[in-house]
């Protein structure tokens, strides 16, 4: 896995050691804009099902951030898909594979109307919107990304939860033909990705599906064409390349809590006060801020959310709950 000296991980192995462990940031950075140049050469023409970045048009957000936003470069760049690899890189050089359009979500469960909605459509209809949200990963980086999306409350309303709706399950595409991570022998994750929200926590105005980022349709290595964003949360809860969305009564299972229940819970609320049982989540890095006298930035409550979205939790032990 692609991480700087500081940085936690959220598994290790030894087959993980990428080339920016071992190679100056400046160096795999070329070799890396070489290859991607490279694989982009190869597959133009064999993929005509790529969704292109298109243009997006956006309305500005009052929940948006005046900090400044991450270069496009790094937030395109530096990802984590593990379906395309465990390497920060490997999502930009090799999720170009997935096929976006078409693409269909299908919401279904709990609701009054299940649906099934064609992305085109979907972004057609939602009424889009520029977030600029500052994203803490668990890890221990943060960014912060101009999404444009649109409120998940709108999507709950159009298909009318069921009084018993009490969760909301996500599922990202499994195609282990398009994806290399899926294919390998020793699999990272139990395939397909899944992640949940409580049905409050979804229906919570900071809470969005992006369609975009920086103005433009997202790149497949951010979770084209459709992912969730839940800023006061661990990057992990973000799903990416979603096909499913279920209304369900019961607490849904989640990817990371699968696999390693004691290091990342469901709730999985940023907080500076609760450590990762391996590393501590009181700093953090801001990727681009580059050098090595950089001052870590201290990690606020639910990501400097608090706010807006402490009451969620009233009452709730979040040392019990992380
Ligand atoms: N979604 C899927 N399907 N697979 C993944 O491996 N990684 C998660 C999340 N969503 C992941 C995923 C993690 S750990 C993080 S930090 C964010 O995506 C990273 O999103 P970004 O690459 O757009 O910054």
């Amino acid at each position: 896995m692609g991480f700087k000296r500081g940085d936690a991980v959220l598994i290790r192995r030894p087959s993980d050691i990428a080339p920016s462990e071992i190679t100056p940031r400046e160096v795999y950075l070329n070799r890396r804009q070489w290859m991607a140049g490279a694989a982009g050469l190869a597959l133009a023409g064999a993929l005509p099902f790529r969704l292109e970045a298109a243009p997006l048009t956006a309305a500005k957000s009052a929940f948006s951030t005046d900090e400044k936003p991450t270069s496009r470069e790094d937030v395109t760049s530096y990802n984590n898909f593990y379906e395309f690899g465990t390497g920060k890189d490997d999502p930009a050089a090799r999720a170009k594979s997935l096929k976006t359009s078409p693409w269909t979500v299908k919401v279904d469960g709990l609701v009054g109307k299940p649906a099934e909605f064609g992305i085109e459509d979907l972004i057609k209809s939602s009424a889009l919107e520029e977030r600029i949200y500052r994203m803490r990963c668990v890890e221990g980086w943060s960014m912060v990304i101009p999404w444009v999306g649109f409120p998940m409350a709108d999507l709950v309303k159009r298909v009318e939860p069921l009084g018993s709706a009490k969760y909301v399950a996500f599922e990202t595409a499994y195609r282990p033909e398009e994806m290399p991570g899926v294919q390998s022998v020793f699999p990272v994750l139990d395939w397909p990705y899944v992640e949940g929200l409580r049905l409050d926590e979804a229906m919570h105005p900071l809470t969005i599906l992006a369609v975009g980022l920086y103005g433009e349709t997202l790149p497949n290595q951010n979770g084209a064409p459709i992912r969730l964003v839940v800023p006061w949360k661990y990057g992990f809860k973000g799903i990416k390349s979603i096909t499913r969305i279920s209304f369900v009564e019961k607490q849904p299972e989640t990817s990371w809590n699968k696999q390693a229940p004691d290091e990342y819970g469901f709730y999985a609320n940023v907080n500076p006060n609760v450590d990762h049982p391996r590393w501590s989540q009181a700093t953090e890095r801001r990727i681009g801020e580059g050098g090595l006298f950089v001052k870590r930035r201290p990690t606020l409550p639910f990501n400097g959310y608090a706010d807006q979205v402490a009451s969620l939790y009233a009452g709730m032990d979040l040392r019990k709950f992380y």
